[in-house]
């Protein structure tokens, strides 16, 4: 084991469209076992830049480094291999398909593992095993949610990159999706997260980052941004008063 952080995004400045760019000069890291958070205004990259991190968005200068290895120019599959997994925001599930076959998809690069990986990702989340049979498009949101991270995890990865993980759901469903990712983080996961509902953010995450036009404007521990008039004001408006 080396020194480096899980994870490092240096100084990314990557768009889009030729001439746009949509990070422009945005860092963060990510240490082992922490859980991270992104918060900032709609627009403010926060998608692009789990994109960026997971490949699939033009990087055009910066770098981003796994353990100290620069990963910048590694496609989705091969990161998925060293163990960077991703839950996009939208359609992370096949719908047509069993809670298992979903399971199964996320584990095509290393399908030997199924026995151990399905009682891990079952363990952490029991009700995919109770609904092991069901189609994903029938389940509810929360649980497309579970199954979502579920197989993610199939692989095993050492850090995960969820974008907006509560995004849609009740907020009793929301509070259990925070737990579960919280559950996930402290089995020894690696956790960046961006999240629309910033107060719930950082009231959970161990430290996080506020994304504003590109950049990260803010940074520190989850519970000392919720307290900062500056990012209270700017950024949480009534949703980051404390009762
Ligand atoms: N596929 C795309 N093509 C062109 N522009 C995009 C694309 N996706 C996002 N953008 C633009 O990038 C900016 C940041 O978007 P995004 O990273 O999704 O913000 P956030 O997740 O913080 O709401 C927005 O101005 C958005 O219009
Ligand atoms: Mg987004």
């Amino acid at each position: 084991m080396s020194d480096h952080p899980v994870l490092v995004a240096d100084d990314l400045v990557a768009g889009y469209l030729p001439g746009v760019d949509i990070l422009r000069g945005c860092s963060v890291e990510v240490g082992q076992g922490e859980l991270v958070g992104i918060i900032g205004p709609n627009g403010a990259g926060k998608s692009t830049l789990i994109k960026a991190v997971f490949g699939l968005v033009d990087v055009r200068s910066g770098v981003v480094r796994l353990r100290g290895d620069d990963i910048t120019s590694n496609v989705a599959h091969e990161l998925v291999a060293i163990g960077v997994g991703y839950v996009p925001q939208r359609d992370n599930v096949f719908s047509s398909l069993t809670v298992e076959e979903n399971l199964r998809m996320g584990l095509y690069l290393d399908p030997g593992s199924w026995d151990r990986m399905w009682a891990r990702v079952t363990g952490l989340f029991p009700r995919l095993g109770e609904r092991s049979g069901q189609r994903a498009g029938l389940l509810s949101g929360g649980e497309r949610q579970m199954l979502a991270m579920g197989r993610a995890l199939m692989m095993d990865p050492s850090v995960l990159l969820l974008d907006e993980p509560s995004a849609g759901l009740s907020p009793l469903m929301q509070d259990q999706i925070f737990e579960n990712i919280r559950t996930v983080c402290d089995a020894g996961v690696s956790i960046l997260m961006v999240e629309q509902n910033a107060r719930r953010c950082l009231q959970i995450c161990d430290r996080a980052y506020v994304l504003d036009q590109g950049v990260d404007a803010y940074s520190g521990p989850g519970s000392e941004l919720l307290h900062d008039p500056k990012v209270v004001e700017l950024y949480l408006g009534t949703l980051g008063k404390v009762d």
